[in-house]
């Protein structure tokens, strides 16, 4: 915490330096970033789990109180307007007393729509940033979300502060012992959901604050790559584990994937083969690397392994420009990592906002940026039995290149990913994931 503390100064100034560059460009006073409000479920009286903007907790750990504003203008110490109702039916938030609050000014706001007493009496030169436009819109801002002054703090955003790289170290410290103790779970013949028990336990995390929903597959469900159902029945047979589970910490992500096999056989020597493929992969990664690079370096030896492992056959290459390869691993490389488990700016070319879209052949790859130090990325590839994709592959003469039998053998363990949560340096790499021990 202290480390934390350290930084957290100096977190504050580089997010004060880059608001007083754009602000002055853009010949404003300064951003009022809103922390946001609930969500109301449709003909109930209960609200959505409450997601705070993003661009909120890039100032200031705050991840559970609507209602919330910051004022910022790169100059002065951020005034922070603090909702605290007098409510006897909920929690109301305690009064600020951490590492941070001596950085900024606090005034108290006990009536949420009571909010313009307390914002600048001329609020038109000032850029709302937030999700509720009509809000902005009934307090008088002219300016809300200005793409120019978007654009430029998510690009700059890939670059991560001492304090930011302090999180997602914890973020994925915290994730290990899930991961740890989720790998115990399936090996002492756990059910999906009982699984996911046994990592939320580990992580001390409920549902709504890790950071996505948790993806726990056994057997061939690990073929499906936004699996969320949580069976509670224990399969008949136990051949494969597949865990895509992240921690919260500060408002921080961790995304995290193992596969396990549960017995020695053809599946846990593919893990192994892609494992190291994917520490290779990692190795790769440096100052000025094209992360595009990186992906389609993937597709070259995910095709090695389909040969080697008699999924495929013909020329390496030729697998890759026919789009094979695709099929067995048809999402992308990895992505930013921060604030969001997608990070947003994994497309920005330049702080104005040049998009770079991802090559067509791969469509799903969220990230074109090219490497620099600072920034937190994940590596993730996959290989995956997804039959609607396989039949498509049916249809033409790819079909001869594919080994069917070994497809018949493999489909039962659904697939393999294996994620970690890189940064990268100027002169090395740094693989939490692996630092806090999960091989
Ligand atoms: N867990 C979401 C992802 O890996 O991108
Ligand atoms: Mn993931
Ligand atoms: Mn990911």
């Amino acid at each position: 915490m202290d480390q934390l503390a350290n930084h957290f100064k100096s977190h504050i100034a580089e997010l004060n330096h880059r608001v007083a560059e754009i602000i002055s460009r853009e010949n404003l006073s300064g951003l009022v970033i809103h922390s946001g409000q609930p969500h109301r479920q449709f003909l109930d009286d209960m609200d959505y789990p409450f997601k705070v903007n993003p661009h909120f907790k890039a100032w200031l750990p705050i991840l559970d109180n609507p209602h919330c504003w910051l004022l910022v203008n790169g100059r002065d110490k951020p005034q922070l307007i603090f909702y605290r109702p007098v409510d006897f039916w909920h929690k109301v938030a305690d009064l600020p007393d951490a590492f941070w609050t001596e950085h900024v000014e606090i005034k108290l706001l006990t009536k949420a729509d009571k909010v313009a007493e307390l914002l600048p009496s001329d609020i038109s030169q000032w850029a709302y940033i937030g999700e509720h436009l009509d809000v902005a819109e009934v307090l008088g801002f002219k300016t809300r979300n200005p793409d120019a002054v978007m654009s430029y703090l998510h690009y700059h955003r890939a670059s991560k502060t001492q304090y930011e790289l302090c999180c997602l170290r914890n973020a994925n410290e915290i994730a290990v012992k899930g991961h740890l103790a989720a790998k115990n779970a399936f090996f002492n013949g756990g059910s999906e959901f009982e699984i996911q028990q046994e990592y939320l336990t580990a992580t001390n995390q409920g549902e709504n604050e890790v950071p996505y929903s948790n993806i726990v597959a056994l057997n061939e469900n690990a073929a499906i790559l936004h699996y969320t159902k949580l069976e509670s029945v224990r399969p008949e047979s136990r051949n494969s584990f597949l865990i895509d589970a992240g921690a919260n910490f500060f408002g921080y992500a961790s995304d995290i994937t193992r596969t396990y096999a549960f017995e020695k056989n053809i599946f846990s020597e593919l893990i192994e083969a892609m494992d190291k493929m994917q520490l290779e992969i990692i190795s790769m990664m440096r100052p000025g690397v094209k992360y595009v690079d990186l992906h389609i370096a993937t597709h070259q030896k995910l095709a090695k392994i389909l040969v080697d492992f008699d999924i495929a056959s013909g020329d390496p290459q030729s697998l890759v420009e026919q789009g094979i390869t695709n099929v067995f691993f048809p999402h992308g490389l990895g992505h930013m990592l921060g604030l969001q488990v997608h990070d947003m700016g994994g497309f920005l070319h330049d702080e104005r906002g040049t998009h770079i879209a991802a090559p067509d052949a791969h469509p799903f790859l969220r990230c074109t940026r090219t490497l620099a130090a600072n920034q937190v990325l994940t590596i993730e590839p996959g290989l995956y039995i997804i039959d609607s994709l396989l039949n498509e592959l049916k249809q033409d003469n790819r079909k001869k290149q594919v080994n069917w039998q070994t497809v018949d053998l493999l489909r039962p363990f659904g697939g393999i990913r294996i994620e970690d949560n890189v940064i990268v340096h100027a002169d090395q790499n740094e693989n939490m994931t692996r630092d806090c021990g999960l091989n």
